[in-house]
């Protein structure tokens, strides 16, 4: 398959009308969003829908989000939608935020892989929701990566993962946010937080007080363990590397480190005294510009070549919860506590 490529700088207009068009003839076609490119198909096409798993190598129980641009977009899609999930998506719509919902059956049978829920957003990102509006369709779309490898915050990492697999590329922006969206279960009493990202736990609280954090966020799940959210029981985001995460404040960091000659460092702007390889993925006191690269620092790690990467954990407040997630699953959970 040649897979298409299209630059919006040289026209957005036409870019974003031929994006559209190749939806809604059933065409599988990466697009840009606020949290991370994602590979968008009709939500409505069923064999849309499973040459997305097919490009992704995606395990066919692991369901995919819905994305939509307007309201009457979330009765056609999800029914007996709870009060505290319409006050929620008027506070963080459109934006970084996903909400699990009960399900109509409108939707192809694939995208809730089996479940009879529905995981639904509104994007911020302008080109995404031009592209939902222009096509009519609401939008499944899993992040634009292979299965199992970093999250593509830049068309050039779906270029690396996807290129000759699907039908099209939308040529966008880089990225905003660089972690995917927050996701709630508001399909349990009371709602549960089963991915943290840009819209953070505190935020949430003030709307849901009694909000449940599901325990797949910050621990693994035991083999015989129900995943709320199936995407949570896969090894996720994983540099082929050995990665591990590391606590530890800033001395002990580079004293640890320097002493692992062959391996990469990635670490924080503050973590001066390292003599290794390093990739600098952010500010450590600022957590929104760690969410930003952690994807990009990890496939970085993979273009060095090197064996091991030793990443020093972020803090888990606000947005810092969401990348310690993360990077949780790309070490496969393998902390080193200095
Ligand atoms: O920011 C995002 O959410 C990005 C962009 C493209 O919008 N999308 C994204 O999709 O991250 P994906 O497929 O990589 O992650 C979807 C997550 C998975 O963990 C999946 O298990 C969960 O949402 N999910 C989807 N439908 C669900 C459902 N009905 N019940 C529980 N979890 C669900
Ligand atoms: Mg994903």
């Amino acid at each position: 398959m040649i897979t298409l490529k299209l630059d919006l700088k040289s026209d957005y207009e036409k870019g974003t009308d031929v994006a559209a068009k190749l939806l809604k003839e059933g065409k599988t076609v990466a697009i840009p969003t606020e949290t991370v490119y994602g590979l968008a198909a009709s939500a409505f096409d069923d064999e849309a829908i499973k040459n997305v798993f097919i490009a992704k190598g995606r395990p066919q129980d692991n369901p995919l989000i819905v994305h939509i641009c307007d309201e009457a977009m979330l009765k056609r899609i999800a029914k007996n939608i709870p009060d505290k999930a319409l006050e929620c998506a008027e506070k963080f719509w459109p934006g970084p935020f996903t909400m699990v919902l009960e399900k109509t059956g409108e939707t192809a049978i694939s995208v809730s892989a089996g479940l009879n829920t529905v995981a639904v957003r509104m994007p911020s990102n302008k080109t995404a929701l031009d592209i939902i509006r222009k096509s009519g369709l609401a939008l499944a779309a899993p992040s634009a990566n292979s299965s199992g490898s970093p999250s593509p915050t830049k068309p050039c990492h779906v270029e690396a993962d996807l290129d000759g697999k699907i039908d099209a590329i939308v040529f966008g922006e880089n990225c905003e946010v660089g972690v995917e969206s927050t996701v709630v279960s508001f399909c349990t009493n009371p709602p549960r937080l089963l991915r943290p990202g840009a819209v953070t736990e505190k935020q949430l609280r003030e709307l849901i007080p009694d909000l449940e954090v599901d325990k797949a966020v910050l621990a693994s799940l035991d083999k015989d363990e129900i995943a709320h959210s199936p995407g949570m029981k896969y090894k996720h985001y994983a540099p082929k590397a050995e990665a591990y995460l590391v606590e530890g404040d800033s001395g002990e960091f580079c004293e640890f480190v320097n002493s692992k000659k062959q391996a990469v460092a990635v670490c924080f702007e503050e973590d001066k005294n390292i003599s290794i390889n390093k990739i600098v993925y952010g500010n450590q006191k600022d957590e929104s510009s760690l969410a930003k690269e952690v994807f990009a620092a990890l496939r970085e790690v993979d273009e060095l070549g090197v064996k091991t990467a030793y990443i020093h954990a972020p803090s888990k407040n606000g947005i810092g919860l969401a990348v310690y997630n993360r990077l949780l699953r790309a070490t496969a959970f393998k902390v080193i506590k200095l």
